[in-house]
């Protein structure tokens, strides 16, 4: 285990974070939905199908995150139990930018989450000055980021702690102690995303990434704003790991990709999650 985790997990603060991440908050199930489905009939079934499920549950937040084409189609069909998300935005609301979608666009449209920095659009060149510019954007607009990040690797030295934490460094850069109550961090490690549950990151080592990133937030913003964010896990979340990333994991909630387009399956995380 990284020596600056090592240090706190015996540490007073770990007391705190359990509250922040297993009392606190409703757990926020993201289903990102990539470029799917094919057709926007199918978009309206899996929309309706996933909203249907999330509105019976207390303990979750279900956010929906379709591609731009449908998101006019539920624009304020959003509610507080399952909320409108868009997968991307354009860093700022005026500009010569063809094929980009704005802030207000989207809140226009009634979205309240906005995936930021996904590794497949950090993969298209998105670097962190630009996660670090949309992020901004987003909440000057009012949307709550979801700011994704998370390395390509696992080496033996343990160098994926430094990768992971020069991305909180960067793509947080700018943003203040006030913004944290706003913002999630999505932490996806590359190498995890797009397999089965049996290839996902351990829960015990979701965990110990999570008191990192929580580590890291602290030495920027101090004890108590560190507590803010709600820290998420995505990469390979299906229904039998939900329940055990979110308790033995203690993260605050999972992004999940290709589990998100299976209603039943999905309703499934739901109910798990909502069971945890
Ligand atoms: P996955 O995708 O659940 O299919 O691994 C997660 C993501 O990329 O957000």
């Amino acid at each position: 285990m990284h020596r600056d985790v090592d240090n706190l997990c015996s540490r007073p603060i770990s007391l705190l974070f359990c509250y922040n991440l297993f009392v606190k908050k409703k757990k926020l199930i993201v289903g990102n939905w990539k470029m799917n489905p094919a057709s926007a009939a199918e978009a309206r079934l899996l929309f309706r199908k996933t909203k249907q499920a999330g509105s019976k549950l207390d303990k979750v937040e279900t956010v929906i995150c379709p591609p731009f084409p449908y998101l006019g189609l539920f624009a304020h069909a959003g509610t507080t139990r399952v909320p409108l998300g868009a997968q991307d935005l354009f860093s700022t609301n005026s500009a010569r930018a063809t094929g980009e979608v704005s802030p207000e666009m989207l809140k226009d449209l009634g979205v309240s989450y906005v995936i930021v920095g996904h590794s497949e659009r950090r993969m298209l060149g998105e670097t962190d000055e630009i996660v670090s510019k949309k992020l901004k954007a987003a909440l000057a607009e009012g949307l709550s980021p979801i700011v994704c990040m998370g390395e390509k690797e696992r080496d033996v030295e343990g160098r994926y702690f430094d990768t992971l934490k020069s991305q909180i460094i960067a793509s947080l850069s700018g943003t203040s102690r006030a913004d944290l109550r706003t913002l999630c961090i999505a932490y996806e490690p590359l190498w995890a995303i797009g397999k089965s549950a049996r290839e996902a990151m351990e829960p015990r080592t979701v965990r110990e990434m999570a008191i990192f990133i929580q580590k890291v937030l602290r030495d920027i913003y101090g004890e108590e704003a560190a507590q803010l964010p709600s820290i998420l896990y995505g990469g390979s979340v299906e229904e039998s790991n939900t329940a055990s990333i979110l308790s033995e994991g203690g993260v605050g909630g999972l992004l999940v990709g290709h589990a998100s387009l299976d209603a039943e399956r999905f309703t499934k995380i739901l109910k798990s999650a909502n069971g945890v």
